[in-house]
């Protein structure tokens, strides 16, 4: 098992569960892997992972839901996990910007791209720049996405 997870967690933490089901076809078997506890992420920040060569950055917006995307920068490739986090600025003139409560972006340390954690694409590009978005659950306190 290549899974690297910073917390001390119970036996729970490598546990892996195949599901083979209609979301599946034509992208092979899925499976769920148990990244952290609940409460090891508090809400604002974000961790990496490594689930065998991938790199997953977790993200727990400031209202406390969990989205896990890739962790390098689909421009140039830095880790996304020296950047930052936090909510949209938004406006619909110059010189009139607010934070969007709904919306979550990571920002890139190398050259300011943003990611829309939700969806993977950044604002200033959608249909051509975007990071990979995975799903995730929390079971019992445990935090696991669908790779
Ligand atoms: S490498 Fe991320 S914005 Fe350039």
């Amino acid at each position: 098992m290549d899974d690297y997870c910073p917390a001390n967690l119970s036996a729970r933490k490598h546990r892996s569960h195949r599901v083979v089901g209609p979301n599946t076809i034509g992208r092979g078997t899925m499976e769920r892997k148990t990244l952290c506890k609940q409460t090891d992420l508090p809400p604002g920040q974000m961790r990496q992972f490594q689930i065998g060569r991938r790199g997953i950055l977790l993200v727990r917006d400031e209202a406390g839901e969990f989205h896990a995307v890739a962790a390098e920068c689909a421009h140039q490739g830095a880790r996304l996990v020296h950047g930052q986090v936090e909510r949209m600025w938004v406006g619909e003139h110059v010189g009139e910007a607010h934070q969007d409560e709904q919306r979550t972006v990571v920002i890139c340390p190398w050259h300011n791209y943003e990611f829309d954690v939700a969806t993977g694409e950044s604002p200033c590009d959608p249909e051509r720049l975007r990071i990979q978005t995975y799903r995730v659950e929390v079971n019992e306190g445990h935090v696991d996405i669908w790779v």
